[in-house]
Protein backbone atom coordinates (compact mmCIF):
# COMPACT_ATOMS: atom_id res chain seq x y z
CA UNK A 1 0.00 0.00 0.00
CA UNK A 2 1.02 3.20 -0.88
CA UNK A 3 0.36 7.08 -0.10
CA UNK A 4 -1.05 8.78 -2.70
CA UNK A 5 -1.33 12.96 -2.80
CA UNK A 6 -2.89 15.42 -5.13
CA UNK A 7 -4.41 18.54 -5.53
CA UNK A 8 -6.43 20.77 -7.56
CA UNK A 9 -7.22 24.14 -7.48
CA UNK A 10 -10.87 25.61 -6.92
CA UNK A 11 -10.10 28.35 -9.86
CA UNK A 12 -13.57 27.77 -11.81
CA UNK A 13 -15.38 24.85 -13.06
CA UNK A 14 -12.50 21.47 -14.15
CA UNK A 15 -12.15 20.74 -17.63
CA UNK A 16 -12.16 17.45 -19.28
CA UNK A 17 -8.45 17.71 -18.92
CA UNK A 18 -8.34 17.59 -15.44
CA UNK A 19 -10.99 14.90 -14.92
CA UNK A 20 -9.28 12.54 -17.30
CA UNK A 21 -5.57 13.82 -16.58
CA UNK A 22 -5.81 13.97 -13.06
CA UNK A 23 -9.47 12.89 -11.28
CA UNK A 24 -9.89 9.19 -13.02
CA UNK A 25 -6.09 8.63 -11.86
CA UNK A 26 -7.18 9.19 -8.52
CA UNK A 27 -10.42 7.13 -8.53
CA UNK A 28 -8.18 4.14 -9.88
CA UNK A 29 -5.37 4.28 -7.20
CA UNK A 30 -8.13 4.88 -4.20
CA UNK A 31 -8.95 0.76 -4.13
CA UNK A 32 -5.37 -0.18 -3.07
CA UNK A 33 -3.56 3.13 -1.40
CA UNK A 34 -4.05 5.19 1.28
CA UNK A 35 -4.76 8.53 -0.17
CA UNK A 36 -4.92 12.12 0.44
CA UNK A 37 -6.77 14.53 -1.71
CA UNK A 38 -7.07 17.86 -1.57
CA UNK A 39 -9.04 21.28 -2.43
CA UNK A 40 -5.50 23.75 -3.11
CA UNK A 41 -7.55 26.94 -2.14
CA UNK A 42 -4.36 28.68 -0.85
CA UNK A 43 -3.06 28.11 -4.53
CA UNK A 44 -5.57 29.61 -6.03
CA UNK A 45 -5.13 32.64 -4.72
CA UNK A 46 -1.80 33.27 -6.03
CA UNK A 47 -3.71 35.09 -8.72
CA UNK A 48 -6.70 37.57 -8.44
CA UNK A 49 -9.77 35.52 -7.29
CA UNK A 50 -13.19 36.99 -6.44
CA UNK A 51 -14.20 36.12 -2.89
CA UNK A 52 -17.83 34.81 -2.92
CA UNK A 53 -16.88 32.55 -6.25
CA UNK A 54 -14.00 31.18 -4.87
CA UNK A 55 -15.92 29.95 -1.83
CA UNK A 56 -18.21 28.75 -4.39
CA UNK A 57 -15.70 26.69 -6.58
CA UNK A 58 -14.36 25.14 -3.36
CA UNK A 59 -17.48 23.94 -2.60
CA UNK A 60 -18.19 22.69 -6.05
CA UNK A 61 -14.85 21.10 -6.65
CA UNK A 62 -15.49 19.35 -2.97
CA UNK A 63 -18.87 17.92 -4.52
CA UNK A 64 -16.93 17.15 -8.12
CA UNK A 65 -14.40 15.15 -6.16
CA UNK A 66 -16.95 12.99 -4.60
CA UNK A 67 -19.24 12.96 -7.55
CA UNK A 68 -16.32 11.44 -9.72
CA UNK A 69 -15.80 8.54 -7.04
CA UNK A 70 -13.59 9.54 -4.77
CA UNK A 71 -15.32 7.70 -1.48
CA UNK A 72 -14.08 10.07 1.96
CA UNK A 73 -14.41 6.94 3.78
CA UNK A 74 -11.64 5.42 2.17
CA UNK A 75 -9.82 8.42 1.41
CA UNK A 76 -8.65 12.01 3.15
CA UNK A 77 -10.60 14.62 1.31
CA UNK A 78 -9.78 18.34 2.91
CA UNK A 79 -9.41 21.89 1.69
CA UNK A 80 -5.80 23.02 2.33
CA UNK A 81 -6.21 26.29 3.95
CA UNK A 82 -7.92 24.42 6.80
CA UNK A 83 -4.81 22.66 7.53
CA UNK A 84 -2.44 25.38 8.39
CA UNK A 85 0.57 23.04 8.40
CA UNK A 86 0.72 23.64 4.50
CA UNK A 87 1.80 27.44 4.10
CA UNK A 88 3.61 26.74 7.46
CA UNK A 89 5.96 24.03 5.69
CA UNK A 90 5.50 26.31 3.13
CA UNK A 91 7.53 28.90 3.94
CA UNK A 92 10.47 26.75 5.36
CA UNK A 93 10.96 25.11 1.85
CA UNK A 94 10.95 28.72 0.25
CA UNK A 95 13.80 29.21 2.68
CA UNK A 96 15.77 26.79 1.37
CA UNK A 97 14.82 27.41 -2.45
CA UNK A 98 16.60 29.06 -4.73
CA UNK A 99 14.75 32.61 -6.89
CA UNK A 100 16.66 31.17 -9.95
CA UNK A 101 14.90 27.70 -9.75
CA UNK A 102 11.30 29.42 -9.24
CA UNK A 103 11.89 31.62 -12.02
CA UNK A 104 13.03 28.65 -14.17
CA UNK A 105 9.21 27.11 -13.74
CA UNK A 106 6.99 26.92 -17.27
CA UNK A 107 3.78 27.82 -15.19
CA UNK A 108 5.68 30.28 -13.67
CA UNK A 109 6.43 32.00 -16.97
CA UNK A 110 3.17 31.32 -18.66
CA UNK A 111 1.19 33.09 -15.91
CA UNK A 112 3.60 35.75 -15.66
CA UNK A 113 3.64 36.45 -19.40
CA UNK A 114 2.64 40.36 -20.66
CA UNK A 115 0.71 41.26 -16.57
CA UNK A 116 2.10 44.56 -15.18
CA UNK A 117 1.39 43.33 -11.41
CA UNK A 118 3.09 39.63 -10.71
CA UNK A 119 2.30 38.13 -7.09
CA UNK A 120 5.05 36.68 -5.04
CA UNK A 121 3.03 33.82 -4.20
CA UNK A 122 3.01 33.18 -8.14
CA UNK A 123 6.76 32.94 -8.25
CA UNK A 124 6.98 30.88 -4.64
CA UNK A 125 4.11 28.58 -5.45
CA UNK A 126 5.97 25.48 -6.40
CA UNK A 127 7.83 25.35 -2.54
CA UNK A 128 4.01 25.53 -1.51
CA UNK A 129 3.25 22.28 -3.64
CA UNK A 130 6.27 20.99 -2.08
CA UNK A 131 4.90 21.20 1.27
CA UNK A 132 1.59 19.86 0.58
CA UNK A 133 3.26 16.63 -0.58
CA UNK A 134 5.85 16.40 1.52
CA UNK A 135 3.54 16.46 4.42
CA UNK A 136 2.02 13.27 3.45
CA UNK A 137 5.35 10.99 3.06
CA UNK A 138 3.71 11.24 -0.32
CA UNK A 139 5.29 8.30 -2.41
CA UNK A 140 3.38 8.88 -5.62
CA UNK A 141 1.60 11.99 -7.08
CA UNK A 142 -0.57 11.44 -9.87
CA UNK A 143 -1.44 14.52 -12.17
CA UNK A 144 -1.05 15.44 -15.47
CA UNK A 145 1.84 16.39 -17.57
CA UNK A 146 2.12 19.90 -16.79
CA UNK A 147 3.08 19.58 -13.56
CA UNK A 148 5.85 17.27 -13.76
CA UNK A 149 8.47 20.19 -13.64
CA UNK A 150 6.59 21.24 -10.48
CA UNK A 151 7.58 17.26 -9.33
CA UNK A 152 10.72 17.73 -10.15
CA UNK A 153 11.20 20.55 -8.36
CA UNK A 154 10.02 19.21 -5.14
CA UNK A 155 11.93 16.12 -5.42
CA UNK A 156 15.49 17.83 -5.36
CA UNK A 157 13.44 20.45 -2.64
CA UNK A 158 13.01 17.14 -0.66
CA UNK A 159 16.92 15.77 -1.21
CA UNK A 160 18.15 19.45 -0.26
CA UNK A 161 16.53 19.16 2.96
CA UNK A 162 16.93 15.70 3.75
CA UNK A 163 20.76 15.98 3.26
CA UNK A 164 21.36 19.34 4.67
CA UNK A 165 19.63 18.49 7.97
CA UNK A 166 17.76 15.62 8.46
CA UNK A 167 16.45 12.50 6.76
CA UNK A 168 12.78 13.28 7.35
CA UNK A 169 11.19 13.04 3.35
CA UNK A 170 9.99 10.30 1.18
CA UNK A 171 10.93 11.08 -2.40
CA UNK A 172 7.45 10.94 -3.76
CA UNK A 173 7.57 9.48 -7.49
CA UNK A 174 5.40 11.51 -10.13
CA UNK A 175 2.55 9.42 -12.41
CA UNK A 176 1.29 10.72 -15.48
CA UNK A 177 -1.18 8.32 -17.56
CA UNK A 178 -0.08 7.21 -20.59
CA UNK A 179 -3.21 8.74 -22.64
CA UNK A 180 -4.40 11.90 -21.51
CA UNK A 181 -1.60 13.47 -19.69
CA UNK A 182 -2.31 16.69 -21.97
CA UNK A 183 -5.87 16.93 -23.00
CA UNK A 184 -5.57 19.82 -25.25
CA UNK A 185 -7.72 23.01 -26.48
CA UNK A 186 -10.44 22.14 -28.95
CA UNK A 187 -9.72 25.42 -31.25
CA UNK A 188 -6.29 25.44 -30.59
CA UNK A 189 -4.91 21.35 -30.20
CA UNK A 190 -1.44 22.80 -29.57
CA UNK A 191 -2.30 24.20 -26.50
CA UNK A 192 -3.99 22.12 -23.51
CA UNK A 193 -6.95 22.68 -22.47
CA UNK A 194 -7.33 24.89 -19.77
CA UNK A 195 -9.65 26.36 -17.17
CA UNK A 196 -8.49 29.81 -17.59
CA UNK A 197 -9.03 30.08 -21.24
CA UNK A 198 -10.89 32.77 -22.45
CA UNK A 199 -12.53 31.18 -25.65
CA UNK A 200 -14.98 28.68 -23.91
CA UNK A 201 -15.14 26.73 -27.25
CA UNK A 202 -12.12 25.64 -26.25
CA UNK A 203 -12.89 23.89 -23.15
CA UNK A 204 -15.45 21.30 -22.10
CA UNK A 205 -16.05 21.67 -18.65
CA UNK A 206 -17.10 18.86 -16.50
CA UNK A 207 -20.79 20.36 -15.79
CA UNK A 208 -21.11 21.54 -19.32
CA UNK A 209 -24.52 20.48 -20.44
CA UNK A 210 -25.35 17.87 -23.74
CA UNK A 211 -25.67 20.41 -26.09
CA UNK A 212 -22.71 22.79 -25.17
CA UNK A 213 -20.69 19.78 -24.96
CA UNK A 214 -21.74 18.49 -28.68
CA UNK A 215 -21.60 21.91 -29.68
CA UNK A 216 -18.12 22.05 -28.89
CA UNK A 217 -16.76 18.75 -30.12
CA UNK A 218 -18.54 19.26 -33.46
CA UNK A 219 -17.04 22.91 -33.83
CA UNK A 220 -13.13 21.19 -32.51
CA UNK A 221 -10.75 22.14 -34.72
CA UNK A 222 -9.22 19.12 -37.18
CA UNK A 223 -7.95 19.16 -40.84
CA UNK A 224 -8.68 18.85 -43.82
CA UNK A 225 -7.59 15.49 -44.89
CA UNK A 226 -10.23 13.29 -43.48
CA UNK A 227 -8.41 10.88 -42.21
CA UNK A 228 -9.10 9.28 -37.99
CA UNK A 229 -5.12 8.96 -37.56
CA UNK A 230 -3.23 9.83 -34.31
CA UNK A 231 -0.67 11.97 -35.40
CA UNK A 232 0.15 14.09 -32.92
CA UNK A 233 2.43 16.29 -34.83
CA UNK A 234 0.62 16.59 -38.44
CA UNK A 235 -3.18 15.99 -36.72
CA UNK A 236 -3.04 17.54 -33.27
CA UNK A 237 -6.47 17.99 -33.38
CA UNK A 238 -7.96 14.13 -34.14
CA UNK A 239 -5.48 13.10 -32.06
CA UNK A 240 -6.91 15.12 -29.33
CA UNK A 241 -10.32 13.72 -30.03
CA UNK A 242 -8.61 10.10 -30.36
CA UNK A 243 -7.26 10.48 -27.00
CA UNK A 244 -10.32 11.54 -25.42
CA UNK A 245 -12.79 9.00 -27.18
CA UNK A 246 -9.99 6.31 -26.11
CA UNK A 247 -10.03 7.18 -22.60
CA UNK A 248 -13.67 7.73 -22.04
CA UNK A 249 -14.34 4.32 -24.26
CA UNK A 250 -11.64 2.04 -23.04
CA UNK A 251 -11.55 1.05 -26.83
CA UNK A 252 -7.53 2.07 -27.71
CA UNK A 253 -6.52 4.50 -30.11
CA UNK A 254 -5.93 1.56 -32.73
CA UNK A 255 -9.37 0.17 -32.34
CA UNK A 256 -10.79 3.47 -33.17
CA UNK A 257 -8.69 4.06 -36.02
CA UNK A 258 -9.73 0.42 -37.35
CA UNK A 259 -13.71 1.42 -36.63
CA UNK A 260 -13.42 4.55 -38.80
CA UNK A 261 -11.25 3.86 -41.31
CA UNK A 262 -13.96 4.53 -43.25
CA UNK A 263 -15.62 7.11 -41.96
CA UNK A 264 -16.06 11.49 -42.32
CA UNK A 265 -14.62 13.46 -39.54
CA UNK A 266 -18.82 14.07 -38.65
CA UNK A 267 -19.34 10.46 -37.71
CA UNK A 268 -16.22 10.20 -35.48
CA UNK A 269 -17.14 13.70 -33.53
CA UNK A 270 -20.18 12.92 -33.12
CA UNK A 271 -19.59 9.41 -31.49
CA UNK A 272 -16.75 10.98 -29.27
CA UNK A 273 -19.07 13.63 -28.05
CA UNK A 274 -21.57 10.93 -26.95
CA UNK A 275 -18.62 9.01 -25.02
CA UNK A 276 -17.81 12.37 -23.42
CA UNK A 277 -21.46 12.77 -22.19
CA UNK A 278 -21.84 9.31 -20.90
CA UNK A 279 -18.90 9.57 -19.03
CA UNK A 280 -19.83 12.88 -17.51
CA UNK A 281 -23.34 12.17 -17.11
CA UNK A 282 -23.44 10.05 -13.44
CA UNK A 283 -20.89 12.34 -12.30
CA UNK A 284 -23.32 15.38 -13.15
CA UNK A 285 -26.02 13.82 -11.59
CA UNK A 286 -24.55 12.76 -8.28
CA UNK A 287 -22.81 16.55 -8.07
CA UNK A 288 -26.22 17.73 -8.56
CA UNK A 289 -27.62 15.84 -5.61
CA UNK A 290 -24.78 16.96 -3.21
CA UNK A 291 -23.63 20.75 -3.90
CA UNK A 292 -26.01 21.90 -1.28
CA UNK A 293 -25.72 18.73 1.17
CA UNK A 294 -24.99 18.75 4.70
CA UNK A 295 -22.93 15.65 3.85
CA UNK A 296 -20.67 17.40 1.89
CA UNK A 297 -19.41 19.80 4.91
CA UNK A 298 -19.46 17.37 7.34
CA UNK A 299 -17.28 14.94 5.14
CA UNK A 300 -14.79 17.79 5.13
CA UNK A 301 -14.63 18.53 8.49
CA UNK A 302 -13.64 15.22 8.78
CA UNK A 303 -11.26 15.08 5.98
CA UNK A 304 -9.60 18.41 7.73
CA UNK A 305 -9.22 16.46 11.30
CA UNK A 306 -7.52 13.12 9.68
CA UNK A 307 -5.18 15.55 7.64
CA UNK A 308 -4.20 17.95 10.40
CA UNK A 309 -3.49 14.95 12.69
CA UNK A 310 -0.99 13.73 9.64
CA UNK A 311 0.38 17.15 8.64
CA UNK A 312 1.17 18.53 12.05
CA UNK A 313 3.19 15.09 12.97
CA UNK A 314 5.61 15.97 9.88
CA UNK A 315 5.53 19.80 10.52
CA UNK A 316 6.70 19.21 13.98
CA UNK A 317 9.87 16.90 12.44
CA UNK A 318 10.60 18.90 9.98
CA UNK A 319 10.54 22.42 12.74
CA UNK A 320 12.94 20.26 14.90
CA UNK A 321 15.34 19.06 12.14
CA UNK A 322 15.63 22.96 11.30
CA UNK A 323 16.23 24.17 14.64
CA UNK A 324 12.74 26.35 14.99
CA UNK A 325 11.41 27.22 18.53
CA UNK A 326 12.61 25.49 21.04
CA UNK A 327 12.63 21.93 22.56
CA UNK A 328 9.58 21.72 25.65
CA UNK A 329 10.46 20.10 28.63
CA UNK A 330 8.74 17.09 28.72
P1 LIG B 1 -4.54 22.28 -11.63
O1 LIG B 1 -5.58 22.69 -10.66
O2 LIG B 1 -4.16 23.24 -12.71
O3 LIG B 1 -4.97 20.94 -12.34
C1 LIG B 1 -5.37 19.80 -11.59
C2 LIG B 1 -4.86 18.53 -12.24
O4 LIG B 1 -5.36 18.43 -13.59
C3 LIG B 1 -4.28 18.19 -14.48
N1 LIG B 1 -4.57 18.86 -15.76
C4 LIG B 1 -4.60 18.24 -16.95
N2 LIG B 1 -4.38 16.96 -17.30
C5 LIG B 1 -4.50 16.65 -18.62
N3 LIG B 1 -4.82 17.55 -19.57
C6 LIG B 1 -5.04 18.85 -19.27
N4 LIG B 1 -5.36 19.72 -20.22
C7 LIG B 1 -4.94 19.24 -17.91
N5 LIG B 1 -5.10 20.41 -17.26
C8 LIG B 1 -4.88 20.16 -15.95
C9 LIG B 1 -3.06 18.82 -13.80
O5 LIG B 1 -1.86 18.27 -14.29
C10 LIG B 1 -3.33 18.48 -12.35
O6 LIG B 1 -2.89 17.17 -12.07
N6 LIG B 1 -0.25 22.86 -9.10
C11 LIG B 1 -1.40 22.02 -9.29
C12 LIG B 1 -2.22 21.80 -8.03
C13 LIG B 1 -1.46 21.28 -6.86
C14 LIG B 1 -0.95 19.97 -6.67
C15 LIG B 1 -0.34 19.95 -5.40
C16 LIG B 1 -0.99 18.82 -7.48
C17 LIG B 1 -1.12 21.99 -5.74
N7 LIG B 1 -0.47 21.18 -4.86
C18 LIG B 1 0.27 18.79 -4.91
C19 LIG B 1 -0.37 17.66 -6.97
C20 LIG B 1 0.24 17.66 -5.72
C21 LIG B 1 -2.31 22.65 -10.33
O7 LIG B 1 -2.26 23.84 -10.59
O8 LIG B 1 -3.24 21.80 -10.86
Amino acid sequence: MKRIFSGIQPSGTLTLGNYLGAMKQFVELQADNECFFCIVDEHAITVPQDRLKLRENIKSLAALYIASGIDPTKSVLFIQSEVPAHTQLGWILQSISYIGELERMTQFKDKSKGKEAVSAGLLTYPPLMAADILLYGTDIVPVGEDQKQHLELTRDLAHRFNSRFNDIFTIPEVSIPKVGARIMSLQEPTKKMSKSDENQKAVILMLDSEKQIEKKIKSAVTDSEGIVKFDKENKPGISNLLSIYSICSGQSIEELEEKYRDSGYGEFKQDTANVVIETLRPIQERYHELINSEELDDLLDQGAEKANIAANRMLTKAKKAIGLGRVKKK
